[in-house]
């Protein structure tokens, strides 16, 4: 029988792992910050297809935000989590507490260098200094084999592969491809502080990355003309305030102006007060 619980400490996370352990069992770990959707979903699904047991962490962590940022608003349903937890046939959901996750004198975090300078690090200073820190305690309390990310956190799932390659971590890190609405949109647990209006108005991120991937297809080039392309798509909403355009290599992160191996295009865009962000790859056949 499949069997699924929810618990809230260290403590019983560590004695399940000894168990399955014991029994020769792989383990796969999907982190989350909850509200999942079907976005998160499939990285339950993959890591379920691929491990004997799967475990996933539902925390909103509070070191990732910025003090301007959403942490008290970021919506929150375990119940409604736990259910499609075990309807994807995960074994385990782990949802501590803060204090469960940071001691009121903890003083060591995980900072990855160099990736994290630009886009969203750009932008949100000491978010990618949260996420290494959780993701590292979440890596050593679970001690996965595999753990799932999604390519929609495109310099995340970069962050976190360089951070597992320079401390050694004998995880595989599995990328996993975006997950759409029907329309387009990039399915987010952010998508729900939309407005009717703002809905229809945040389709602009994907169409202009649309746009961005025809173009390039043709044989664009030049950085510039494809985010001259994007600008033009998203300016047309009113609404829409561009938080940044960005053309980077795949793997070091750092800006190229002329497009002649593998680049990450990626935007962030505020429609209202929500900040959406979306991504492609795109490889240039040589
Ligand atoms: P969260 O935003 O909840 O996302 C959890 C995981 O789901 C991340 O790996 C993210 O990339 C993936 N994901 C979210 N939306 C997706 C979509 N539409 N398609 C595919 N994958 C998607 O990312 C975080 O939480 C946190 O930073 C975390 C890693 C848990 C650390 O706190």
């Amino acid at each position: 029988m499949h069997k699924f619980k929810v618990i809230h400490t260290i403590k019983e996370v560590r004695q399940c792992i000894k168990e399955w352990r014991k029994e020769g069992l792989s383990i796969g770990l999907v982190t989350t910050m909850g509200y999942l959707h079907e976005g998160h979903k499939s990285l339950i699904d993959r890591a379920s297809e691929e491990n004997d047991k799967v475990v996933v962490s539902v925390f909103v962590n509070p070191i990732q935000f910025g003090a301007n940022e959403d942490l008290n608003t970021y919506p929150r349903y375990i119940e409604r989590d736990a259910k499609i937890c075990e309807e994807a046939r995960a074994n385990l959901v782990f949802n501590p507490e803060s204090k469960e996750m940071y001691f009121e004198d903890a003083a060591t975090y995980v900072n990855v260098e160099g990736l994290t300078t630009g886009l969203c690090g750009a932008k949100r200073p000491g978010h990618f200094r949260g996420v290494c820190t959780v993701v590292s305690k979440l890596f050593n309390i679970v001690t996965p084999d595999k753990a799932y990310f999604g390519e929609k956190d495109a310099q995340q799932l970069a962050v976190i592969k360089r951070m597992v390659k320079d401390l050694n971590f004998n995880i595989e890190i599995v990328g996993c491809p975006i997950v759409r609405e029907k329309d387009g949109l990039a399915k987010s647990s952010r998508n729900t502080y939309l407005s009717v209006r703002e809905r229809e108005e945040a389709l602009c991120l994907n169409k202009s990355l649309k746009k961005a991937k025809e173009i390039l297809t043709k044989g664009e080039t030049y950085s510039d003309k494809i985010r001259k392309t994007i600008e033009e798509e998203i300016t047309k909403v009113p609404s829409a305030k561009i938080d940044y355009i960005e053309i980077v290599d795949s793997l070091s992160l750092s800006p190229v102006e002329k497009i002649e191996k593998s680049v990450l295009i990626a935007i962030a865009v505020y429609i209202g007060k929500t900040r959406l962000i979306d991504n492609f790859t795109f490889e240039k056949e040589k």
